[in-house]
């Protein structure tokens, strides 16, 4: 297995790396947050066909998982248990994972979700949503669940992890949908994480959904649903403290990535804010956004980091979003180095955007946007530049742009639209809106990638 490299410091590692050719060059070291969750070596390696199961895509495999999770719960070894996935199609109703494992997904190995929605176990809502994401009541549980864990990884050499969620988006279109719909993989309480080398595939609803946990690595992950799937978000870390994700492609029908914390009076009350999260050289296609913060922003956001985005096709580049009745604050957040092509609006902050979970919410919690830096953003076929729209009982405060170079490519569509927001803005094209001025006190670093 991988033995991953110690965690790059916050500053560029400058180090000489020796060629084949026995020349010396200076070359920077890419920043990494491998290393973080140690990748640890397995006591035990046990395969799911010891449990009885059958990769012939037909026989349900829900009992070889649950045992093959059981007997790992059970044993205990030291180092924890390998649990190895051949290849082969795995289909499986829902399962639970357990602390100390790691699910290995070998080339050609594809877990497949059942599409008998009837028998589909339902969850609790969770207490920071209040209800289901989409209807009232419970949801349905994430095909792979973990509770309470502590030392998971799943990985493997690129084998696949399908929810064959069309079953779901035609519930959906048809407004069917009895609960909200399951989530391709959930980890809820769960601390150091990894999820690295595979892919996720056609989910019924959010792909990756990391909620009240810690120390949490997604690295090297592919992403695909159909651009018209309903709500197929990538990766939403959610009231999560210190998660990483890098190195991924991600091309769905809703965000790529979007940090969350909760929704309105439940997330205010349950007040578990997300912090310490890093997105690094994400790739990928979305008729939403690219990357985004919100719209449930009701615990709080903050220290998050963006940079190295490549984000091309897409509806918003970078999309802030939060509303009246969430609470809340966003805060510290960075953007850097990011790649436009052929996106609708390159940058949208906004603060009337999202659903309400029921009529109960307070209209004057209103959330507080504060220290917002966007730098480093290159995009070529944008339609329109973008919005910042604030609160005007609560204007968006310290939201600086620097070095945004926008080719906007219709004459109509170059102005951006600003209201209750201030700040600053360096080296903006098209030329920025007059609410963001240079003031005395900003201070920019210089506009080098
Ligand atoms: C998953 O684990 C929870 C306890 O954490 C349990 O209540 C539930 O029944 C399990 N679900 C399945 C499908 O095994
Ligand atoms: C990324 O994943 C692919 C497919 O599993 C693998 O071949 C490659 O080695 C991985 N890269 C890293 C840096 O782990
Ligand atoms: C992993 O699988 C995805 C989806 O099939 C594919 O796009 C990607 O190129 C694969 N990566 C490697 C390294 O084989
Ligand atoms: C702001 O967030 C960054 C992470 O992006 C973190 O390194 C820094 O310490 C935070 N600043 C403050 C004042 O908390
Ligand atoms: C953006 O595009 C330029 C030119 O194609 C390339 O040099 C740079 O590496 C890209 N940056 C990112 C973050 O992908």
């Amino acid at each position: 297995m991988v033995r991953w490299r110690l965690a790059a410091t916050a500053l560029l590692a400058i180090f000489l790396t020796v060629l084949k050719g026995g020349a010396f060059v200076v070359a920077e070291e890419e920043q990494t947050c491998s290393g973080i969750v140690p990748m640890k070596n397995r006591g035990e390696v046990v395969s799911i066909t010891d449990f009885g199961g059958v990769g012939d895509g037909r026989t349900l495999n829900t009992a070889a998982f649950k045992s093959a999770v059981f007997h790992i719960e059970q044993r205990k070894v030291p180092e924890g248990s390998l649990l190895y996935i051949p290849a082969g199609v795995w289909l499986t109703e829902a399962f639970n994972l357990t602390s100390h494992m790691t699910l290995f997904l070998a080339e050609g190995a594809v877990i497949k979700a059942t599409q008998d929605t009837v028998n589909w176990p339902l969850i609790h809502p969770l207490p920071s949503y209040g209800r289901g994401r989409e209807l009232p009541g419970g949801r349905y549980m994430s095909l792979i669940h973990g509770n309470g864990l502590q030392d998971v990884t799943i990985t493997g050499e690129n084998g696949t992890i399908d929810g064959q969620g069309d079953v779901w988006w035609n519930m959906w279109r048809q407004k069917t949908l009895p609960f909200t719909r399951p989530n391709l993989l959930e980890l809820m309480h769960s601390t150091d994480i990894i999820i690295s080398n595979v892919v996720f595939r056609d989910s019924p609803f959010w792909n990756i959904h990391p909620v009240y946990c810690s120390n949490v690595v997604v690295k090297n992950v592919t992403i695909l649903a159909p651009y018209d799937s309903p709500n197929t978000d990538g990766v939403d870390p959610d009231s999560s403290l210190n998660v990483c994700i890098e190195d991924c492609y991600i091309s769905t029908g809703d965000d790529l990535v979007a940090v969350k914390s909760g929704w309105d009076e439940y997330g205010i009350a349950y007040a578990r804010p997300s912090s310490g999260i890093i997105v690094r050289r994400l790739t990928g296609s979305s008729p939403f956004a690219g990357f985004a913060v919100g719209s449930e922003t009701s615990g709080g956001i903050e220290n998050i980091l963006a940079e190295n985005l490549n984000i091309f096709k897409t509806g918003v580049g970078i999309h802030i979003k939060t509303n009246s009745g969430r609470g809340g604050f966003i805060k510290n957040i960075t953007i850097s180095d990011v790649n436009l092509s052929n996106v609708r609006k390159g940058l949208r902050i906004a603060g009337n955007v999202g659903d309400h979970p029921d009529d109960r919410y307070d209209p004057n919690a209103l959330p507080v946007v504060d220290g917002l830096t966007i730098k480093n953003v290159w995009g070529v076929r944008i339609q329109q530049p973008g919005s910042i729209q604030g609160i005007k009982n609560s204007p968006f405060t310290q939201i600086h742009l620097s070095n945004v170079k926008l080719d906007v490519a219709s004459p109509r569509g170059v102005a951006w639209a600003c209201a209750d927001v201030s700040g600053g803005a360096l080296d903006v094209q098209p030329s920025p809106c007059a609410e963001l001025t240079i003031t005395n006190g900003m201070s920019f670093r210089s506009g080098a990638l």
